[in-house]
């Protein structure tokens, strides 16, 4: 993995309306390629900082660079959330389909883009499918597909696997990590799961206060690719237990 940074938060801050202030004073990278978590408790601020990172809200303070980006934009970004959030009157293929339309490309254009996202999540066979007609876990490899599918160079995820049951989340983060190594992106991800954030991340970004700010980052360093089983490693259960002290040192105020 390189450690050339995609992206770099300094000093961000932010504040709903006059005085809520949610965010104060971040500053972390995200090593370009490489895959970032977020953990911290209930109403922190972590979708905030999803919303920042995507360009949706605007830092009260502080600065959000992205390498390679001349004019201080947002590169292109996926984005990815707990609720699908597709369209119940379209396909699996027209709802992939969609982010290409609004973009404006034909019909004829986006076809070898959608079916290629549709393989890669595993989707083969299931394009004519309407979302009634797919499981939560179907329906979430849709959403991603849907993130995918304009090729971004970075994708936001915010808790996307936290309405499934827990044997559907083991697979679909393996398959989450399947499809990271096949494309060139930087994955960030919000979860709730401390052995999701340590099993697929490289770093695990803790945050935690009111106003909120990074508390801690705990690098993974365990070899990939990784598998579910291990879970019952010794280094595993270390970096596990690394990552639930950084979140009860916030919960107690320590
Ligand atoms: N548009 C908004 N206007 C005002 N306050 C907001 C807005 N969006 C979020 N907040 C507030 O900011 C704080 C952080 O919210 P946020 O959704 O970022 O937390 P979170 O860490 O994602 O929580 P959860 O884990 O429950 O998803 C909360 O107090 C919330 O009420
Ligand atoms: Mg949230």
């Amino acid at each position: 993995m390189s450690q050339k940074s995609f992206l770099t938060v300094q000093n961000v801050s932010h504040v709903f309306g006059d005085k809520q202030k949610v965010l104060t004073n971040l500053s972390f990278s995200l090593p370009a390629g490489g895959f970032t978590a977020l953990v911290g408790p209930s109403g922190v601020g972590k979708s905030t900082l999803v919303r920042l990172l995507a360009g949706l809200l605007r830092p009260s303070s502080g600065q959000i660079q992205y390498a390679n980006q001349l004019n201080g934009q947002p590169p292109s970004i996926g984005l990815m959330f707990q609720k699908d959030n597709l369209m119940p009157w379209r396909t699996a293929y027209e709802n992939v389909r969609l982010p290409l339309e609004v973009k404006g490309a034909s019909l004829a254009e986006s076809d070898t883009a959608v079916q290629d996202m549709l393989n890669l999540v595993g989707l083969t066979g299931n394009e004519q499918s309407y979302p009634a007609q797919l499981s939560g876990g179907m329906a979430q490899r849709v959403a991603l597909a849907r993130a995918l599918v304009h090729r971004p160079a970075l994708l936001l995820l915010d808790e996307p696997f936290g309405a499934l049951d827990a044997l559907t989340r083991e697979r679909m983060g393996q398959e989450l990590l399947r499809i990271w190594a096949a494309l060139p992106i930087t994955v960030f991800m919000v979860t709730h799961s401390i052995a999701e954030a340590v099993l697929l991340a490289d770093e695990v970004v803790v945050m935690g206060g009111q106003p909120a700010t990074i508390t801690e980052r705990i690098e993974i360093a365990l070899p990939r690719p990784r598998t579910i089983e291990m879970q019952g490693s010794k280094q595993f259960q270390n970096c596990s237990g690394a990552v639930r002290q950084a979140i009860e040192k916030i919960q107690t105020g320590a």
